[in-house]
């Protein structure tokens, strides 16, 4: 079997990294900047450091705040316009996953005529796009790293992703510091997305040798740190394992994909508002109850990096043990598992499952196959 593997070209890392900023403006030959970000970060002056870096030398920098949780196609082309009227050479996503994947969906509409949803799909950009530097300030996502920009297509009331190689960032910044401010909820939910994202790539049936390295050890990083960082956000330590692993699950899933917990969180219907993160938290466990017994070994690993001691037990056994090991993480970051406590109704259950069971993309290489009816024995079970 022959296997492709691509990932960015360029990560920055460390402390204070986001004060290399001009130099990585500098390598794609641009001098004029549209930094776009969140109007939470632009309150809490998260971009002044790189307005001024920019200034000193001597690249022109317009901020473009938006207020947007989920971006939609016109948030990108609003975005787009504001590049082409300030006449941007790059454009520089600061923020959470919407606000880098708005980025990137953006950089398409500046090279490329729209609507924007017409490159909806796999490889439909025809050609390069404005250049884009991705400085992430959660750690959950990896939208940094990967070739994925997700927009909601309110046509259909439905999540929809442009996936193009095309969408690489020219460079990922990963400032630490940056994250420090993250509240401590957020930190739990997009964090045991992260997660999810290494665990679903790393049993996928596409993986890898080369994925199960980066998902091996963003799954390690998460688990020693995500209470700490959740109890205390100013530990840097902490901090650096988090937003170092999502980005190394971004590397990985992007080359497999996610399986049914993804397929399931996001069969949930839109009308909740849930956060991703609190949704796949909450399915984690059940995904993990579905899918153990078909790649034993894989989850008796995964179960031994949530602290169950392999010692004396089969791979079975040890793999049984990963759903209750998921169900004591989430509990300690304050997520209870199962859909009922987040307000989904019994009655919505059997629409999510037949959604799930529909996801092609993300159930045919899971390591076990479902059909609506089994997906829906599994919600009920552990609703
Ligand atoms: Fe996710």
């Amino acid at each position: 079997m022959i296997h492709t593997f691509q990932t960015i070209a360029r990560i920055i890392s460390g402390n204070g990294a986001v004060q290399s900023i001009a130099r990585e403006v500098h390598r794609v030959g641009a001098t004029q900047a549209l930094i776009l970000t969140s109007t939470g970060l632009v309150r809490r002056k998260t971009h002044l450091p790189i307005v001024a870096d920019l200034k000193t030398h001597g690249i022109s920098a317009t901020v473009f705040a938006r207020d947007t949780a989920e971006p939609c196609p016109a948030d990108a082309e609003d975005c787009a316009a504001a590049a082409r009227s300030c006449r941007a050479d790059v454009i520089i996503g600061l923020g959470g996953g919407s606000i880098l994947d708005c980025a990137k969906a953006a950089a398409v509409l500046t090279r490329h005529p729209g609507p924007i949803e017409k490159y909806f799909g796999q490889d439909l950009v025809p050609g390069p796009c404005m250049p884009t530097i991705l400085i992430p300030t959660t750690a959950g996502t990896g939208s940094e790293v990967t070739s994925i920009a997700v927009l909601e297509d309110k046509h259909n009331n439905a999540k929809k992703a442009i996936v193009s190689d095309y969408l690489y960032a020219k460079a990922a910044i990963l400032d630490p510091e940056l994250t420090v401010s993250m509240p401590s909820r957020i930190t739990a939910s997009t964090g045991m997305d992260a997660f999810v994202h290494a665990m679903e790539s790393y049993v996928n049936r596409t993986a890898t040798t080369i994925t199960d390295g980066l998902n091996l050890q963003a799954m390690r990083c998460i688990a020693r740190s995500i209470r700490t960082a959740c109890a205390d956000g100013q530990h840097l330590t902490a901090r650096a394992d988090m937003l170092y692993a999502s980005a190394l699950a971004g590397m990985g899933f992007s080359n497999t994909q996610n399986g049914v917990i993804h397929a399931i969180a996001m069969a949930a219907p839109a009308e909740h508002h849930l956060p991703h993160g609190l949704l796949v938290a909450a399915v984690a466990p059940m995904g993990i109850m579905f899918n153990c017994q078909a790649a034993p070994e894989k989850y008796a690993h995964i179960a031994e990096i949530l602290g169950c001691d392999p010692q004396g037990k089969t791979p079975q056994e040890c793999a049984g043990y990963a759903a209750c090991a998921m169900k004591d993480l989430v509990a300690d970051l304050g997520i209870t598992p199962g859909l009922a406590a987040h307000g989904i109704k019994r009655a919505e259950l059997r629409g999510i499952a037949e959604r799930a069971a529909a996801a092609r993309r993300l159930m045919d290489n899971n390591p076990r196959q479902g059909t609506a009816d089994d997906l829906h024995a599994l919600l009920e079970e552990y609703f």
